[in-house]
């Protein structure tokens, strides 16, 4: 009895021992990979690398909302060339010139084939690429809101989203890429060409695709292979690129399809909070010649953004270059090296919707963010930081000081007060003045709506609205004034949207009183 018991306990304190020695050691694991996992993301570790390469870094310019003159887009492009970019990715959406059939594709403000040919002949000039997006399944609207083409989309009530298995889309897809094209060629060897095909809504939907007893990555898989196809039969020599998030959600029993898909898919990511598929990226090494990476320069921010918010830009371009700085696929010695980088500047969310960030306005994070991608490229030294703003006063602050040709050093939130000259610096301060003039007036609106709704106050609000109403007729006629310098002049295509109120916007408008921002 004794004995057992005695027993007992030697291995209840064995047991007990294990128990803490597994313990601990699960501790230790656990503690290393979070701190692992913490010091990427909050110390930023930039080793004096050999210069990483990346052969291509293209400007996406998307002209589906709010297209700029095109002697602003020529006035760019100096600059731009000095930045180390060495393309154009051009989304003209309605603002080709369609022609015969297919005229009710433009709007009737598009360019005119002479202005376009003078603009693109000077961008060759500059020995940009130009490379043309046309979208060819999903983003359809400017094609499928026609009445002529509405019986072509994959949902009766949709417009977006293309049917791929009837025979008439197939024809007008290739009477699009037909024209623009042919038109490209006249003035240009197309090296690269960019068939969208991102955010597909809708598939196998429609009773003609359902019939074929085809998965949806099938369908989507054999319609691109398909546009490829017809983009190599009209001009073999170029490379077909695609937006990849619909491959990225493709499961490997279906990659078959995608393997004489003859395009290189291009990896979009504009937020650090989304997690890179390195199982995706595995796929397209796998199944691709190239891979290219997308970021955001505008247009990430909100759908009714008025100005980009230039840190998280930063955050999501140094976040790329990180992590293709030293990437290898399993398996292999060498870093991998991607092909290029297309920094996207979105215009409009989708067709329909309201405009977000004008292009003057972004130029200082297009700028910063081209400044960042060359110094990679460069192999420059940069110091290690322990997070984005600290790297940007540590390696790009005096930079982009003198970039913007700012009269004192910019910091990543005060670039109107700073008495910078670039293109697009007037429209800058016009957008960032009007926001806090606008914060401030809903402010004060809605303290009226709260606390002031006696009657005593009747007069005392009526002289208040009286007054806002004057200061935004002002507003309106000196925005006018400074778009007129970007935009043609009917303001055409500035679809109505309200402005979304930027962070911070209500203290900082508070600290500076109405007449002064309205005198900036
Ligand atoms: C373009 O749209 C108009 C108005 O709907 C229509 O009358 C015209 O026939 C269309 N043009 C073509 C070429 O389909
Ligand atoms: C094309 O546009 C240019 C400049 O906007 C204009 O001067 C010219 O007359 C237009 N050409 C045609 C054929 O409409
Ligand atoms: C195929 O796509 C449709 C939407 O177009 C969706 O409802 C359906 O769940 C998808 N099927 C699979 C297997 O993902
Ligand atoms: C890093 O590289 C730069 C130029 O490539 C060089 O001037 C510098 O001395 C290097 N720094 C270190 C610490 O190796
Ligand atoms: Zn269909």
């Amino acid at each position: 009895m004794y004995f057992s018991r005695n027993r007992y306990r030697v291995i209840s304190i064995r047991f007990f021992l294990y128990a803490v020695i597994l313990f601990s050691s699960y501790l230790c694991v656990s503690f290393y990979l979070m701190s692992e996992s913490m010091n990427f993301t909050s110390k930023i570790r930039v080793q004096n690398i050999t210069a990483i390469k990346l052969p291509n870094v293209v400007v996406h310019l998307d002209l589906k909302g709010f297209p700029p003159k095109l002697s602003y887009l020529k006035a760019l492009l100096p600059t731009l060339q000095e930045l180390g970019v060495t393309g154009l990715l051009i989304e003209y959406e309605d603002m080709f010139p369609y022609e015969g059939r297919l005229v009710n594709l433009s709007t009737k403000y598009a360019y005119n084939k002479t202005e376009l040919k003078d603009f693109l002949q000077t961008v060759i000039h500059f020995g940009f690429d130009v490379i043309p997006l046309v979208q060819t399944f999903g983003h359809m609207e400017h094609v499928l809101k026609n009445k002529e083409f509405a019986h072509l989309r994959e949902l009766p009530t949709q417009s977006n989203v293309i049917c791929p298995s009837k025979s008439e889309s197939r024809l007008l897809i290739r009477h699009m890429l037909e024209q623009i094209i042919k038109f490209h060629q006249s003035i240009l060897p197309l090296k690269y060409f960019h068939i969208g095909a991102d955010e597909v809504y809708h598939i196998n939907k429609c009773k003609q695709c359902l019939q074929r007893h085809e998965t949806n990555a099938t369908i989507y898989l054999k319609h691109v292979k398909e546009t490829t196809d017809f983009v190599k039969e009209i001009s073999p020599q170029t490379t077909v690129l695609l937006w990849d998030d619909m491959l990225r959600k493709i499961s490997i029993k279906d990659w078959g399809h995608a393997k004489n898909l003859r395009a290189e898919p291009v990896y979009w990511r504009y937020n650090m909070k989304e997690k890179i598929s390195h199982a995706a990226l595995y796929q397209y090494h796998k199944n691709f010649d190239d891979i290219w990476i997308a970021s955001a320069f505008k247009g990430a921010d909100g759908m009714t953004a008025t100005l980009p918010i230039v840190q998280d830009r930063l955050s999501n371009h140094l976040d790329w270059m990180l992590l293709i700085q030293n990437y290898k696929f399993g398996g292999e010695v060498d870093t991998h090296s991607f092909k290029g980088i297309i920094l996207t500047g979105w215009s409009r969310y989708f067709h329909g919707a309201p405009p977000c960030e004008l292009l003057p306005v972004a130029i200082p994070s297009l700028y910063l963010n081209l400044l960042l991608i060359k110094k990679f490229r460069e192999g420059h030294d940069m110091t290690n930081s322990h997070d984005t703003i600290d790297f940007f006063h540590k390696n790009l602050k005096d930079d982009l000081t003198e970039w913007l040709r700012c009269g004192e050093t910019v910091d990543l939130d005060d670039i109107e007060t700073k008495a910078c000259s670039f293109n697009g610096d007037d429209l800058y301060k016009v957008i960032f003045n009007s926001d806090m003039i606008i914060s401030h007036i809903t402010y004060n609106m809605e303290l009226i709506l709260k606390y002031y709704t006696d009657d005593e106050y009747r007069q005392h609000n009526i002289q208040m609205y009286n007054k806002y109403l004057t200061d935004m007729w002002f507003l309106e006629s000196k925005m006018k004034k400074v778009l007129a310098r970007y935009y043609y002049d009917n303001l055409r295509m500035i679809h109505s949207g309200r402005p979304r109120q930027r962070k911070m916007i209500t203290e900082r408008s508070t600290r500076r009183s109405l007449g002064e921002a309205l005198n900036y």
